[in-house]
Protein backbone atom coordinates (compact mmCIF):
# COMPACT_ATOMS: atom_id res chain seq x y z
CA UNK A 1 0.00 0.00 0.00
CA UNK A 2 1.23 3.34 -0.82
CA UNK A 3 0.35 6.85 0.94
CA UNK A 4 0.44 9.90 -0.26
CA UNK A 5 2.67 11.67 3.21
CA UNK A 6 1.71 14.11 4.88
CA UNK A 7 3.59 17.50 4.15
CA UNK A 8 3.89 15.90 0.30
CA UNK A 9 0.58 17.80 -1.90
CA UNK A 10 0.59 15.76 -5.03
CA UNK A 11 -0.78 17.66 -7.57
CA UNK A 12 -2.12 14.11 -9.19
CA UNK A 13 -5.61 12.22 -8.84
CA UNK A 14 -6.08 9.24 -6.70
CA UNK A 15 -8.30 7.77 -9.34
CA UNK A 16 -7.07 8.48 -12.61
CA UNK A 17 -3.94 10.39 -12.31
CA UNK A 18 -5.44 13.21 -13.81
CA UNK A 19 -4.16 16.85 -12.81
CA UNK A 20 -5.89 17.94 -9.36
CA UNK A 21 -6.09 21.73 -8.72
CA UNK A 22 -6.36 22.73 -5.56
CA UNK A 23 -9.21 25.17 -4.43
CA UNK A 24 -9.63 25.52 -0.52
CA UNK A 25 -6.78 24.98 1.92
CA UNK A 26 -8.16 24.32 5.68
CA UNK A 27 -4.81 24.53 7.17
CA UNK A 28 -2.93 22.79 9.64
CA UNK A 29 -5.28 20.03 11.28
CA UNK A 30 -5.33 16.96 13.51
CA UNK A 31 -6.85 13.95 13.42
CA UNK A 32 -10.59 14.61 13.51
CA UNK A 33 -11.60 11.57 15.58
CA UNK A 34 -8.60 11.41 17.98
CA UNK A 35 -9.74 13.20 21.16
CA UNK A 36 -7.10 12.92 23.55
CA UNK A 37 -5.55 13.70 27.13
CA UNK A 38 -3.49 16.25 28.44
CA UNK A 39 -0.17 13.95 28.28
CA UNK A 40 -1.14 12.94 24.59
CA UNK A 41 -0.73 16.54 23.36
CA UNK A 42 2.89 16.92 22.86
CA UNK A 43 2.86 13.67 20.22
CA UNK A 44 -0.67 15.10 18.01
CA UNK A 45 -0.24 14.72 15.22
CA UNK A 46 -1.41 16.65 12.13
CA UNK A 47 -1.51 17.28 8.49
CA UNK A 48 -2.35 20.22 5.57
CA UNK A 49 -6.28 20.24 5.10
CA UNK A 50 -6.57 20.92 1.41
CA UNK A 51 -9.30 20.25 -1.50
CA UNK A 52 -8.42 19.38 -5.05
CA UNK A 53 -10.59 18.83 -7.93
CA UNK A 54 -9.24 16.75 -10.84
CA UNK A 55 -9.19 17.98 -14.15
CA UNK A 56 -9.81 14.66 -15.69
CA UNK A 57 -12.61 12.70 -14.01
CA UNK A 58 -14.53 15.45 -11.98
CA UNK A 59 -13.23 13.71 -8.66
CA UNK A 60 -13.01 16.21 -5.43
CA UNK A 61 -10.34 14.75 -3.08
CA UNK A 62 -8.27 15.72 -0.35
CA UNK A 63 -4.52 16.75 -1.65
CA UNK A 64 -2.71 14.75 1.29
CA UNK A 65 -3.82 11.78 2.53
CA UNK A 66 -3.84 10.16 6.44
CA UNK A 67 -2.43 6.59 7.07
CA UNK A 68 -5.47 4.65 7.80
CA UNK A 69 -4.75 3.07 11.08
CA UNK A 70 -3.71 6.70 12.45
CA UNK A 71 -7.83 6.57 12.09
CA UNK A 72 -9.38 3.47 12.23
CA UNK A 73 -8.28 1.29 15.19
CA UNK A 74 -9.26 -0.63 18.53
CA UNK A 75 -10.54 2.48 20.07
CA UNK A 76 -12.18 4.40 17.43
CA UNK A 77 -14.73 6.30 19.47
CA UNK A 78 -17.51 7.39 16.35
CA UNK A 79 -20.46 4.69 17.41
CA UNK A 80 -22.82 4.68 14.61
CA UNK A 81 -26.15 3.89 17.00
CA UNK A 82 -25.30 7.60 18.81
CA UNK A 83 -28.43 8.78 17.26
CA UNK A 84 -32.22 7.64 17.10
CA UNK A 85 -32.87 9.08 14.04
CA UNK A 86 -29.44 7.06 12.45
CA UNK A 87 -30.85 3.89 14.35
CA UNK A 88 -34.36 4.78 11.56
CA UNK A 89 -32.34 6.07 8.74
CA UNK A 90 -30.43 2.43 8.88
CA UNK A 91 -33.23 0.06 10.27
CA UNK A 92 -35.28 1.63 6.98
CA UNK A 93 -32.22 0.72 4.87
CA UNK A 94 -31.68 -2.44 5.65
CA UNK A 95 -35.93 -3.59 4.87
CA UNK A 96 -34.79 -1.65 1.78
CA UNK A 97 -32.18 -4.06 1.09
CA UNK A 98 -33.81 -7.64 2.39
CA UNK A 99 -36.74 -6.29 0.11
CA UNK A 100 -34.63 -6.53 -3.06
CA UNK A 101 -33.45 -10.17 -2.41
CA UNK A 102 -36.64 -11.74 -0.94
CA UNK A 103 -37.09 -15.04 -1.63
CA UNK A 104 -33.41 -15.50 -1.99
CA UNK A 105 -31.17 -17.39 0.16
CA UNK A 106 -29.23 -13.65 0.12
CA UNK A 107 -25.76 -12.79 1.04
CA UNK A 108 -25.50 -9.37 2.18
CA UNK A 109 -22.18 -8.14 3.32
CA UNK A 110 -21.30 -4.27 4.43
CA UNK A 111 -18.57 -2.44 4.48
CA UNK A 112 -17.67 -0.19 7.44
CA UNK A 113 -20.32 -1.76 9.45
CA UNK A 114 -19.04 0.01 12.91
CA UNK A 115 -21.50 -0.99 15.85
CA UNK A 116 -23.63 -2.89 13.50
CA UNK A 117 -26.42 -0.65 13.30
CA UNK A 118 -27.36 -1.60 9.65
CA UNK A 119 -26.56 -5.58 10.14
CA UNK A 120 -28.72 -5.85 13.27
CA UNK A 121 -31.68 -6.34 11.34
CA UNK A 122 -30.25 -8.46 8.52
CA UNK A 123 -29.33 -10.96 11.34
CA UNK A 124 -32.77 -10.36 13.20
CA UNK A 125 -34.47 -11.02 9.42
CA UNK A 126 -32.38 -14.74 9.51
CA UNK A 127 -30.49 -13.06 6.34
CA UNK A 128 -26.57 -15.19 5.81
CA UNK A 129 -24.20 -11.64 6.32
CA UNK A 130 -20.75 -10.50 6.94
CA UNK A 131 -19.01 -6.85 7.72
CA UNK A 132 -16.15 -5.63 7.50
CA UNK A 133 -14.93 -3.11 10.40
CA UNK A 134 -11.18 -2.43 10.94
CA UNK A 135 -12.06 -0.38 14.11
CA UNK A 136 -11.96 -3.55 17.01
CA UNK A 137 -13.78 -1.79 19.49
CA UNK A 138 -16.72 -0.84 17.34
CA UNK A 139 -16.82 -4.16 16.05
CA UNK A 140 -16.94 -5.95 19.22
CA UNK A 141 -20.34 -4.05 19.79
CA UNK A 142 -21.81 -5.27 16.79
CA UNK A 143 -20.82 -8.95 17.54
CA UNK A 144 -22.29 -8.65 21.22
CA UNK A 145 -25.46 -8.32 18.93
CA UNK A 146 -25.24 -11.21 16.77
CA UNK A 147 -23.74 -9.40 13.79
CA UNK A 148 -20.97 -11.30 11.68
CA UNK A 149 -18.01 -9.33 11.53
CA UNK A 150 -14.55 -9.59 10.24
CA UNK A 151 -11.77 -7.04 11.83
CA UNK A 152 -10.48 -6.31 8.42
CA UNK A 153 -10.01 -3.62 6.11
CA UNK A 154 -12.42 -4.44 2.54
CA UNK A 155 -10.14 -4.50 -0.56
CA UNK A 156 -9.14 -6.75 -3.10
CA UNK A 157 -7.75 -9.33 -0.86
CA UNK A 158 -9.91 -9.76 1.75
CA UNK A 159 -12.52 -9.11 -1.16
CA UNK A 160 -11.54 -12.53 -2.69
CA UNK A 161 -10.81 -14.50 0.65
CA UNK A 162 -14.60 -13.96 1.21
CA UNK A 163 -15.47 -15.02 -2.14
CA UNK A 164 -13.73 -18.34 -1.93
CA UNK A 165 -15.24 -18.68 1.78
CA UNK A 166 -18.60 -18.12 1.56
CA UNK A 167 -19.64 -16.86 -2.45
CA UNK A 168 -20.97 -14.26 -4.33
CA UNK A 169 -22.88 -11.35 -2.78
CA UNK A 170 -26.06 -10.24 -3.70
CA UNK A 171 -25.46 -7.03 -2.15
CA UNK A 172 -22.96 -4.68 -0.54
CA UNK A 173 -23.79 -1.95 1.10
CA UNK A 174 -21.60 0.98 2.87
CA UNK A 175 -22.54 3.97 4.54
CA UNK A 176 -19.68 7.14 5.22
CA UNK A 177 -16.98 4.75 4.71
CA UNK A 178 -16.33 4.51 0.66
CA UNK A 179 -15.44 8.02 0.98
CA UNK A 180 -12.74 7.24 4.04
CA UNK A 181 -11.09 5.20 1.47
CA UNK A 182 -8.48 6.66 -0.75
CA UNK A 183 -7.25 2.96 -2.20
CA UNK A 184 -10.34 3.15 -3.67
CA UNK A 185 -9.51 1.20 -6.99
CA UNK A 186 -8.18 -2.16 -4.36
CA UNK A 187 -12.27 -1.49 -3.23
CA UNK A 188 -13.66 -1.65 -6.84
CA UNK A 189 -11.34 -4.37 -8.13
CA UNK A 190 -12.37 -6.25 -4.42
CA UNK A 191 -16.09 -5.85 -5.77
CA UNK A 192 -15.83 -6.99 -9.14
CA UNK A 193 -14.76 -10.73 -7.28
CA UNK A 194 -16.84 -10.26 -4.38
CA UNK A 195 -20.56 -9.24 -6.04
CA UNK A 196 -22.27 -11.68 -7.92
CA UNK A 197 -23.26 -11.51 -11.69
CA UNK A 198 -26.58 -9.63 -10.97
CA UNK A 199 -25.74 -8.03 -8.13
CA UNK A 200 -25.36 -4.39 -6.46
CA UNK A 201 -22.65 -2.15 -4.66
CA UNK A 202 -25.03 0.46 -2.61
CA UNK A 203 -23.23 3.02 -0.61
CA UNK A 204 -23.98 6.71 0.55
CA UNK A 205 -21.96 9.21 1.41
CA UNK A 206 -21.89 13.10 1.80
CA UNK A 207 -22.71 15.21 -1.55
CA UNK A 208 -20.43 18.12 -2.88
CA UNK A 209 -23.63 19.39 -4.06
CA UNK A 210 -25.15 19.39 -0.75
CA UNK A 211 -21.65 20.69 0.85
CA UNK A 212 -21.77 23.54 -1.57
CA UNK A 213 -24.88 24.86 -1.11
CA UNK A 214 -24.90 24.73 2.57
CA UNK A 215 -21.18 26.11 2.74
CA UNK A 216 -20.82 22.80 5.35
CA UNK A 217 -17.11 23.05 5.05
CA UNK A 218 -17.16 20.97 7.63
CA UNK A 219 -17.61 17.98 5.98
CA UNK A 220 -14.33 18.20 5.19
CA UNK A 221 -11.64 16.32 7.44
CA UNK A 222 -9.09 13.82 7.12
CA UNK A 223 -11.95 10.71 7.09
CA UNK A 224 -13.80 12.06 4.03
CA UNK A 225 -10.78 11.49 1.30
CA UNK A 226 -13.50 11.87 -1.34
CA UNK A 227 -16.11 14.38 -1.98
CA UNK A 228 -18.40 12.62 -4.61
CA UNK A 229 -20.50 13.90 -6.88
CA UNK A 230 -22.59 11.43 -9.57
CA UNK A 231 -20.17 12.17 -12.39
CA UNK A 232 -17.15 11.29 -10.86
CA UNK A 233 -19.11 8.29 -9.38
CA UNK A 234 -20.11 6.95 -12.83
CA UNK A 235 -16.48 7.61 -14.18
CA UNK A 236 -15.03 5.92 -11.34
CA UNK A 237 -17.38 3.26 -11.90
CA UNK A 238 -16.88 2.66 -15.53
CA UNK A 239 -13.10 2.29 -14.90
CA UNK A 240 -13.99 -0.72 -13.40
CA UNK A 241 -16.63 -2.42 -14.96
CA UNK A 242 -19.51 -1.06 -13.20
CA UNK A 243 -22.10 1.39 -14.26
CA UNK A 244 -24.20 3.88 -12.03
CA UNK A 245 -27.65 2.86 -12.03
CA UNK A 246 -29.05 4.77 -9.62
CA UNK A 247 -28.89 7.72 -7.44
CA UNK A 248 -30.92 9.16 -4.52
CA UNK A 249 -30.46 12.06 -2.35
CA UNK A 250 -30.93 11.65 1.33
CA UNK A 251 -31.08 14.22 4.13
CA UNK A 252 -29.16 12.60 6.59
CA UNK A 253 -25.72 13.51 7.74
CA UNK A 254 -26.43 17.19 5.79
CA UNK A 255 -27.20 15.53 2.58
CA UNK A 256 -26.22 12.43 1.14
CA UNK A 257 -26.55 10.80 -2.17
CA UNK A 258 -27.06 6.72 -2.03
CA UNK A 259 -25.23 5.48 -5.40
CA UNK A 260 -25.93 2.26 -6.76
CA UNK A 261 -23.62 0.27 -9.39
CA UNK A 262 -24.12 -2.36 -10.96
CA UNK A 263 -22.06 -4.69 -13.65
CA UNK A 264 -22.04 -2.76 -16.86
CA UNK A 265 -25.09 -3.42 -18.61
CA UNK A 266 -26.75 -5.63 -16.48
CA UNK A 267 -29.19 -3.04 -15.45
CA UNK A 268 -30.89 0.06 -17.31
CA UNK A 269 -29.72 3.15 -15.29
CA UNK A 270 -32.89 5.28 -13.60
CA UNK A 271 -34.13 8.35 -15.09
CA UNK A 272 -32.31 10.27 -11.87
CA UNK A 273 -28.90 9.49 -12.56
CA UNK A 274 -29.57 11.43 -15.98
CA UNK A 275 -31.59 13.83 -14.42
CA UNK A 276 -28.55 14.05 -11.69
CA UNK A 277 -25.52 14.72 -14.07
CA UNK A 278 -27.22 17.28 -15.75
CA UNK A 279 -27.81 19.40 -12.64
CA UNK A 280 -24.18 18.62 -11.72
CA UNK A 281 -23.50 20.10 -15.36
CA UNK A 282 -25.53 23.27 -14.64
CA UNK A 283 -23.89 24.09 -11.61
CA UNK A 284 -20.91 23.76 -12.64
CA UNK A 285 -19.99 20.91 -9.60
CA UNK A 286 -16.53 19.74 -11.78
CA UNK A 287 -15.65 23.76 -12.42
CA UNK A 288 -13.12 25.55 -10.54
CA UNK A 289 -14.82 28.81 -10.49
CA UNK A 290 -18.38 27.88 -8.62
CA UNK A 291 -15.86 25.62 -6.09
CA UNK A 292 -13.37 28.90 -5.60
CA UNK A 293 -16.88 30.89 -5.10
CA UNK A 294 -17.44 27.91 -2.55
CA UNK A 295 -14.02 28.54 -0.56
CA UNK A 296 -14.66 32.04 -0.61
CA UNK A 297 -18.19 31.56 1.26
CA UNK A 298 -16.46 29.23 3.31
CA UNK A 299 -13.75 32.05 4.58
CA UNK A 300 -16.74 34.33 5.24
CA UNK A 301 -18.55 31.77 7.64
CA UNK A 302 -15.23 31.33 9.63
CA UNK A 303 -14.45 35.71 9.82
CA UNK A 304 -17.62 36.00 11.07
CA UNK A 305 -18.32 33.02 13.59
CA UNK A 306 -14.85 33.74 15.05
CA UNK A 307 -16.02 37.69 15.31
CA UNK A 308 -19.70 36.20 17.54
CA UNK A 309 -17.31 34.12 19.41
CA UNK A 310 -15.07 36.53 19.96
CA UNK A 311 -17.65 39.55 21.02
CA UNK A 312 -19.49 37.24 23.23
CA UNK A 313 -16.30 36.10 25.10
CA UNK A 314 -15.55 40.02 26.12
CA UNK A 315 -19.06 40.93 26.92
CA UNK A 316 -18.68 38.17 29.68
CA UNK A 317 -21.69 35.27 28.30
CA UNK A 318 -20.97 31.96 29.02
CA UNK A 319 -20.49 29.67 25.58
CA UNK A 320 -20.28 25.75 25.62
CA UNK A 321 -20.71 22.96 21.90
CA UNK A 322 -23.08 20.57 21.52
CA UNK A 323 -21.86 17.38 19.51
CA UNK A 324 -17.95 16.53 20.14
CA UNK A 325 -18.53 15.65 16.07
CA UNK A 326 -15.67 14.84 13.93
CA UNK A 327 -16.69 17.33 11.61
CA UNK A 328 -16.20 19.65 14.56
CA UNK A 329 -12.26 19.48 14.12
CA UNK A 330 -12.58 21.33 11.05
CA UNK A 331 -14.35 23.82 12.40
CA UNK A 332 -12.49 24.53 15.53
CA UNK A 333 -8.78 24.21 14.42
CA UNK A 334 -9.87 27.09 10.61
CA UNK A 335 -11.65 28.96 13.09
CA UNK A 336 -9.01 29.65 15.67
CA UNK A 337 -12.02 28.11 18.11
CA UNK A 338 -10.40 26.88 21.61
CA UNK A 339 -11.00 26.69 24.92
CA UNK A 340 -10.76 30.67 25.30
CA UNK A 341 -13.98 30.93 23.06
CA UNK A 342 -15.77 27.70 23.93
CA UNK A 343 -15.61 26.00 27.58
CA UNK A 344 -16.28 23.06 26.82
CA UNK A 345 -17.85 20.28 24.54
CA UNK A 346 -20.66 18.30 26.35
CA UNK A 347 -21.53 15.01 24.13
CA UNK A 348 -23.39 11.57 24.89
CA UNK A 349 -20.30 8.95 23.49
CA UNK A 350 -18.51 7.36 27.24
CA UNK A 351 -15.17 7.17 24.78
CA UNK A 352 -14.70 10.65 24.19
CA UNK A 353 -15.60 11.97 27.44
CA UNK A 354 -12.90 13.44 29.84
CA UNK A 355 -10.78 13.90 26.99
CA UNK A 356 -9.80 16.88 25.07
CA UNK A 357 -11.11 17.69 21.26
CA UNK A 358 -8.43 17.16 18.73
CA UNK A 359 -6.06 20.29 17.89
CA UNK A 360 -8.19 22.67 19.62
CA UNK A 361 -7.94 21.00 22.98
CA UNK A 362 -11.59 21.51 24.33
CA UNK A 363 -12.59 19.59 27.13
CA UNK A 364 -15.77 17.14 26.70
CA UNK A 365 -17.97 15.98 29.12
CA UNK A 366 -21.31 14.63 29.41
CA UNK A 367 -24.82 15.97 28.55
CA UNK A 368 -25.57 16.16 32.28
CA UNK A 369 -23.01 18.59 32.71
CA UNK A 370 -24.72 20.92 29.95
CA UNK A 371 -28.10 20.50 31.80
CA UNK A 372 -27.32 20.98 35.16
CA UNK A 373 -26.04 24.57 34.38
CA UNK A 374 -27.05 25.88 31.09
CA UNK A 375 -24.61 28.02 29.47
CA UNK A 376 -25.96 31.33 27.85
CA UNK A 377 -24.97 30.33 24.15
CA UNK A 378 -24.57 26.99 22.71
CA UNK A 379 -22.72 26.16 19.58
CA UNK A 380 -24.08 23.20 17.81
CA UNK A 381 -21.59 21.44 16.19
CA UNK A 382 -23.78 18.23 15.29
CA UNK A 383 -26.06 20.54 13.68
CA UNK A 384 -26.88 17.43 11.67
CA UNK A 385 -28.98 15.95 14.44
CA UNK A 386 -30.95 19.01 15.22
CA UNK A 387 -33.71 18.41 15.35
CA UNK A 388 -32.83 15.67 17.36
CA UNK A 389 -30.84 17.98 19.96
CA UNK A 390 -33.06 20.84 20.09
CA UNK A 391 -36.14 18.98 21.21
CA UNK A 392 -33.99 17.03 23.70
CA UNK A 393 -32.64 19.71 25.30
CA UNK A 394 -35.87 22.41 24.79
CA UNK A 395 -35.09 22.94 28.73
CA UNK A 396 -32.07 25.21 27.15
CA UNK A 397 -34.18 27.38 25.17
CA UNK A 398 -37.15 27.61 27.73
CA UNK A 399 -34.14 28.82 30.36
CA UNK A 400 -33.44 31.63 28.09
CA UNK A 401 -30.32 29.89 26.02
CA UNK A 402 -29.49 30.34 22.64
CA UNK A 403 -27.94 27.97 19.70
CA UNK A 404 -25.26 29.36 17.63
CA UNK A 405 -25.18 27.18 13.80
CA UNK A 406 -22.90 28.13 11.13
CA UNK A 407 -24.54 26.13 8.15
CA UNK A 408 -25.33 27.13 5.65
CA UNK A 409 -24.68 30.69 7.43
CA UNK A 410 -24.17 31.94 11.36
CA UNK A 411 -27.22 32.47 13.19
CA UNK A 412 -28.24 32.66 16.60
CA UNK A 413 -31.98 31.41 17.31
N1 LIG B 1 -21.46 2.74 8.37
C1 LIG B 1 -21.45 3.43 9.64
C2 LIG B 1 -22.32 4.65 9.60
O1 LIG B 1 -22.72 5.09 8.52
O2 LIG B 1 -22.61 5.21 10.67
C3 LIG B 1 -20.05 3.79 10.08
C4 LIG B 1 -19.44 4.98 9.46
S1 LIG B 1 -17.84 5.40 10.15
C5 LIG B 1 -17.81 7.13 9.80
C6 LIG B 1 -16.69 4.71 8.99
C7 LIG B 1 -16.34 3.29 9.32
O3 LIG B 1 -15.63 2.69 8.24
C8 LIG B 1 -15.45 3.14 10.54
O4 LIG B 1 -16.08 2.31 11.47
C9 LIG B 1 -14.14 2.56 9.98
O5 LIG B 1 -13.48 1.72 10.89
C10 LIG B 1 -14.63 1.83 8.74
N2 LIG B 1 -13.66 1.63 7.64
C11 LIG B 1 -12.68 2.44 7.21
N3 LIG B 1 -12.04 1.90 6.15
C12 LIG B 1 -12.63 0.71 5.88
C13 LIG B 1 -12.44 -0.33 4.93
N4 LIG B 1 -11.50 -0.27 3.98
N5 LIG B 1 -13.23 -1.42 4.99
C14 LIG B 1 -14.19 -1.52 5.92
N6 LIG B 1 -14.44 -0.57 6.84
C15 LIG B 1 -13.67 0.54 6.83
P1 LIG C 1 -22.06 12.69 13.72
O1 LIG C 1 -22.58 14.04 13.33
O2 LIG C 1 -20.77 12.33 13.06
O3 LIG C 1 -23.12 11.63 13.63
O4 LIG C 1 -21.66 12.79 15.28
C1 LIG C 1 -22.61 13.15 16.25
C2 LIG C 1 -21.92 13.31 17.59
O5 LIG C 1 -22.84 13.97 18.48
C3 LIG C 1 -21.55 11.99 18.25
O6 LIG C 1 -20.32 12.14 18.95
C4 LIG C 1 -22.69 11.75 19.24
C5 LIG C 1 -23.10 13.16 19.61
N1 LIG C 1 -24.52 13.28 19.96
C6 LIG C 1 -24.85 13.70 21.26
O7 LIG C 1 -23.98 13.97 22.09
N2 LIG C 1 -26.19 13.79 21.58
C7 LIG C 1 -27.17 13.52 20.68
O8 LIG C 1 -28.37 13.62 21.01
C8 LIG C 1 -26.80 13.11 19.34
C9 LIG C 1 -27.85 12.80 18.32
C10 LIG C 1 -25.47 13.01 19.03
ZN1 LIG D 1 -9.40 11.94 -11.67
Amino acid sequence: MTYRSAGTAAATCRMCGGALTEFLDLGRQPLSDAFLREADIPGEFFFRLAVGLCDACGLTQLVEEVPRERMFHERYPYYSSGSAMMREHFTATARELLDQVSGRDAFVVEIGSNDGVMLRAVHDAGVRHLGFEPSGGVADVARAHGVRVRTAYFEEGTAAETRAAEGPADIVFAANTICHVPYLDSVLRGLDLLLAEDGVFVFEDPYLGDIVDKTSFDQIYDEHFYLFTARSVREMAARFGFELVDVRRLAVHGGEVRYTLARAGSRTPSAAVAEMLTEERRRGLHELLPLRRFAAAVHGVRDELAALLRELRDQGYTVAAYGATAKSATVTNFCGIGPDLVSYVCDSTPAKQGKLTPGAHIPVVPPAEFTSAYPDYALLFAWNHADEIIAKERGFRDAGGRWITYVPDVRVS
